[in-house]
């Protein structure tokens, strides 16, 4: 076993969010932490923050996850100077938009982000996680995943992938020692994009809402336990069900009249 000294978790989208709240979870634990994000967002504070705060060793590095060049850039960072046992798979980026006024680059973020890093990071990480006698990797889909929503389209799409993506993984390494988890988290009060959503969607948007904090704190505590599938709080647990329950076509069309009347009133 390697001491806990020498070992790191990965976080991607890091600086805030969910990323800076699953940090400092780990932290908490006494996990070294290396976090990764966009350039200009605060990553060496946040590094110093965490070392003083917790007494574990942190360190950065700035990156944009939908080069391919910036992943290898991450990879070849961490094989020269860490070992790592948790990834943590948490950047994603979302989005409302009627499908024919998308832009190549809006569509493009989103797959570059959330699908291609995601599984390139985890492919290219994947040897050195082997190297563990026991190593986690935890990727964050969403509770959206479970139902395909007009004007979202690509959003919920990318999540499922996560979740299938997740799913096949954590089988195929079954025996070795990898557990891969999905959390499915709903609606917490990250970016201004998000707080304005769930404000304008009234009691719907808050339905499963929770703090980033109690999301850290359950995806963590269920990473180590192996859980497949994470779905933090009880309010989500119920929508979950409902999801999984009602067929395609009944929560599509009313997922999607939702989100329609919400980019109506924007306009
Ligand atoms: N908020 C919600 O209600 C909600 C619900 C369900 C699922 N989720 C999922 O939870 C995860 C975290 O969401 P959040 O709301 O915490 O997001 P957030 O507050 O917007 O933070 C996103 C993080 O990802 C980083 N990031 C964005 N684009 C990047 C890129 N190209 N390269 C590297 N890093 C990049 C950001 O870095 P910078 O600071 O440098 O921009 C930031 O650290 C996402 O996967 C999201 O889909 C969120």
């Amino acid at each position: 076993m390697d001491g806990p000294e020498s070992v790191y978790a990965l976080i991607t989208g890091a600086s805030k969010g969910l990323g800076k709240a699953l940090a400092f979870e780990l932290a908490g634990r006494k996990i070294n932490v290396l976090l990764i994000s966009l350039p200009g967002e605060g990553l060496s504070y946040l590094c110093e923050q965490i070392k003083d705060e917790f007494g574990v060793k942190s360190d950065y590095l700035e990156a944009d996850l939908t080069k391919k060049e910036d992943i290898s850039r991450i990879t070849g960072w961490v094989s020269a100077n860490y070992k790592v046992d948790i990834l943590i798979n948490n950047a994603g980026v979302g989005g409302t938009m009627v499908f024919d006024k998308s832009g190549i680059d809006y569509l493009e973020n989103i797959i570059n982000l959330n699908i291609r890093a995601l599984v390139l990071l985890t492919r290219q990480l994947l040897p050195g996680l082997r190297t563990h006698h026991n190593a986690y990797v935890l990727n964050v889909s969403s509770m959206l995943s479970f139902s395909p929503i007009g004007y979202k389209t690509i959003y919920p799409a990318s999540k499922s992938f996560i979740y299938y993506f997740s799913r096949g993984l954590n089988e195929e390494l079954k025996g070795s020692g990898i557990s891969v988890s999905v959390l499915h988290p709903g609606p917490m009060r990250t970016n201004v994009d998000v707080r304005k959503r769930i404000r304008r969607q009234g009691f719907f948007g808050k339905m499963g809402l929770c703090s980033v904090e109690e999301v850290a704190a359950t995806a963590v505590r269920r990473m180590f336990k192996r859980k497949p599938v994470i779905v933090p709080g009880f309010g989500n647990y119920i929508n979950w069900f409902l999801l999984k329950a009602l067929p395609d076509s009944i929560k599509t069309s009313v997922l999607s009249n939702k989100v329609r009347r919400e980019i109506q009133t924007q306009q």
